[in-house]
């Protein structure tokens, strides 16, 4: 059996037409039903179903052979114990920098509210800039306009979230895809699987 783990929402969305060409099609909808754990039309692969931040983390332990994660959760995890043997190309968009519309340059000492805090300490400290940077779970965009942080490090696609706050983008400090990760130990247990869906996805995205 393969254990592949996806998160809820746009990666799954956009992974499903990947794995389909796989052969790979769930036979319950993760947004009608309660299960965890989702069969296939392939009797020998099993999807999981867990938040985008816990992927690397089932990954790493094993508890899921391969898994489908962005590359800021992935760095953000520190993913150095897992293959990243693909980028998937989709949920692409990018990691930047945001303040309001009418703040100046930043300099001095800042605050920087973001989920990415060990990117954003890199980042920040790749620039010289010394940043305080606080911890927050979603809606960074509001931390700016209520005086919590001067800016926020989050990421950015059609830039309308960040336009219906007054805010604008700032550095671009990354480009992010979505990763096909793979368990090191599955990789070489499952090794004939594993290539196979491998080959398969690489067929897709070269198709596409
Ligand atoms: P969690 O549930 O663990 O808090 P999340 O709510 O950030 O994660 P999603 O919003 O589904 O989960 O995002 C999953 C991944 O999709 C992100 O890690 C990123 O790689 C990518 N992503 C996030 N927002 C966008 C966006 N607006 N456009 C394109 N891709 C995005
Ligand atoms: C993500 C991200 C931004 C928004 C950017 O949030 O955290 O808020 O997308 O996309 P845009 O530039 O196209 O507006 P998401 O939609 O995942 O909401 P959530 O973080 O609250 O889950």
């Amino acid at each position: 059996m393969l254990t592949i783990a996806v998160s809820k929402g746009r990666i799954y969305e956009d992974a499903l037409p990947l794995l389909a060409e796989a052969g790979i099609v769930p036979t319950d909808d993760p947004k009608t039903c309660r299960k965890l754990i989702l069969a296939t039309t392939r009797p020998d692969v099993q999807l999981v179903i867990i938040r985008a931040t816990d992927v690397p983390t089932f990954v790493e332990y094993g508890a899921a052979d391969l898994g489908i994660a962005g590359k800021d959760v992935l760095i953000e995890h520190g993913a150095e114990s897992l293959y990243e043997p693909l980028d998937l190309n989709i949920a692409c968009c990018r990691l930047m920098t945001a303040a309001h519309k009418d703040a100046p340059k930043l300099s001095g000492r800042i605050r920087v509210a973001t989920k990415y805090v060990k990117i954003a300490q890199s980042y920040f400290a790749s620039q010289g800039i010394q940043a305080e940077i606080i911890k927050l779970y979603g809606s960074m965009e509001l931390a700016p306009l209520v005086g919590l942080a001067d800016c926020i490090v989050d990421l950015v696609d059609t830039g309308n979230t960040l336009r219906a706050n007054d805010l604008e983008p700032r550095e671009l400090i990354m480009n992010i895809s979505s990763r096909l990760v793979v368990n090191k130990a599955a990789m070489k247990m499952k090794h004939e699987a594993i290539s196979a869906l491998l080959t398969q996805f690489e067929k897709t995205l070269a198709n596409r």
